[in-house]
């Protein structure tokens, strides 16, 4: 028979390497062809690069998300959905006051209760297409890094996360 904390450590440490593994296939070459003929990640583009990957890849994914959760509303959307008011302006900086603060509670518990459609749709689509999109590891509860909600919302004081 085995002993049950032993078992809790094990499965915990299995769960850890897991993450460490996935984390280490991370930034993934999203971009277009660097000077090294080596596809861009995110992270290695610059200003221009990440306006057309935003424009060409996250903004469809957006829109289709958005737009399917709530038709009216989202029927055309562009970079102030995310930016606000500040991306006509050419400030991208993220993440932005423009959106709702959010708790800063790592398990959601106050978006769930208020907020319980968004944020599942947040959880389950948002958060992995945008991620996938970036080709960033998306937020996990082990290491706390990650992209997720705190990636374009603030926490009650400011930033979170890494972010
Ligand atoms: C669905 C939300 C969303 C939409 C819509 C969106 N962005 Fe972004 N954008 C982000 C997020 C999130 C980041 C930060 C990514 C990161 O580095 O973690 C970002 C980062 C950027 C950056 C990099 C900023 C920096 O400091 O380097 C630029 C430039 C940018 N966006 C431009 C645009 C443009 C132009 C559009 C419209 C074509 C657009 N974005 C639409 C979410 C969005
Ligand atoms: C890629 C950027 C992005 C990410 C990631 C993101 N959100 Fe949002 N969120 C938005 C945008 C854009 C809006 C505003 C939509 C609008 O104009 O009402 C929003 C609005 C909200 C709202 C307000 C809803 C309302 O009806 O007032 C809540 C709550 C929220 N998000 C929770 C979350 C949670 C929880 C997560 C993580 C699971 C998350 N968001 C991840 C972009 C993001």
């Amino acid at each position: 028979m085995s002993h049950p904390h032993l078992k809790i450590i094990v499965s915990s440490t299995v769960a850890l390497l897991a993450a460490l593994v996935v984390w280490s296939c991370y930034p993934k070459q999203v971009g277009p062809v660097g000077p090294d003929g080596k596809k861009l990640t995110w992270v290695e583009m610059n200003k221009e690069q990440r306006k057309v990957h935003m424009r060409s890849v996250v903004l469809p994914r957006a829109a289709v998300i958005f737009g399917e959760w709530r038709p009216e509303r989202f029927a055309t959307v562009d970079c102030t959905l995310c930016h606000g008011q500040g991306a006509p302006a050419g400030m991208f900086d993220m993440p932005t006051d423009h959106l709702p603060r959010l708790s800063g509670e790592v398990l959601l518990g106050p978006e769930f209760e208020k907020h319980p459609d968004t944020t599942r749709l947040k959880l389950k689509r948002l958060v992995p297409e945008i991620s996938d999109a970036l080709g960033v590891k998306s937020f996990s509860l082990i290491t706390r890094r990650g992209f997720g909600c705190y990636s374009c919302h603030l926490g009650p004081t400011g930033p979170l996360f890494g972010n």
